[in-house]
């Protein structure tokens, strides 16, 4: 198994395997909106703001995830973890935990401090995310699941408390995703 940044010629297969997952974990049309969102992100933000990469194994990706840049009064750089996915055959055989540690090694590598993430507390927990508070770090929207705002400081240091609203990219930039 390797994990690399993701290319523009991984493209559409990113996109292919968070519909898939996502219509199977959950139901086509979720399948549908993640796949989108994921098409969104690669195809919309700037490179600056976006690391994505991908877990290939024989040439053939196994899994895949996107970072993208939240902006905060702070001059903080920070990240938000949105979508992460593990081909549906191959789930629960540590492909997404191994994933999501080789991403954040490498942002915390190039130097992003803050990584932030929307999920399932029990699940991100395992790769070092803790819960925050909306007055710790307001999202970018009200959440529907305010237990699933979750982060992490990549120099292993407690989240501060930071003022004013964080904003997101554009693809991201819709509530249906809060
Ligand atoms: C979530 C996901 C990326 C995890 O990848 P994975 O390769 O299956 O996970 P791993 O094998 O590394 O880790 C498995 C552990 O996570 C737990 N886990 C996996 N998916 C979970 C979920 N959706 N919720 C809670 N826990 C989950 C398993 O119970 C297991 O725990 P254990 O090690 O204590 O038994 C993958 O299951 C997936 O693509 N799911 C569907 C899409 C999704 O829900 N994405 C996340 C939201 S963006």
């Amino acid at each position: 198994m390797d994990f690399r940044l993701a290319t523009q010629n991984d493209g559409e297969a990113i996109v292919s395997l968070f519909t898939s997952v996502f219509a199977q974990s959950e139901e086509d049309a979720e399948g549908a909106l993640i796949g989108q969102l994921a098409r969104n992100l690669l195809e919309q933000t700037e490179a600056a703001d976006l690391y994505s990469f991908v877990a290939v194994e024989h040439g053939q990706i196994l899994g895949a995830i996107v970072f993208s840049r939240l902006r905060l009064d702070a001059p903080i750089s920070a990240f938000i973890l949105s979508p992460v996915a593990v081909r549906s055959d191959r789930q629960g055989q540590g492909i997404g935990q191994a994933l999501i540690n080789h991403g954040l090694g490498e942002l915390k590598h190039q130097g992003e401090r803050l990584v932030l993430t929307y999920g399932d507390p029990a699940f991100y927990g395992k790769v070092g995310f803790q819960p925050v508070s909306p007055e710790q770090i307001m999202p970018p929207y009200a959440l529907s699941q305010p237990e699933g705002w979750l982060g992490q400081v990549l120099t292993g240091e407690a989240i501060a408390s930071l003022s004013g609203r964080c904003t997101c990219v554009a693809a991201l930039s819709d509530p249906q995703y809060w």
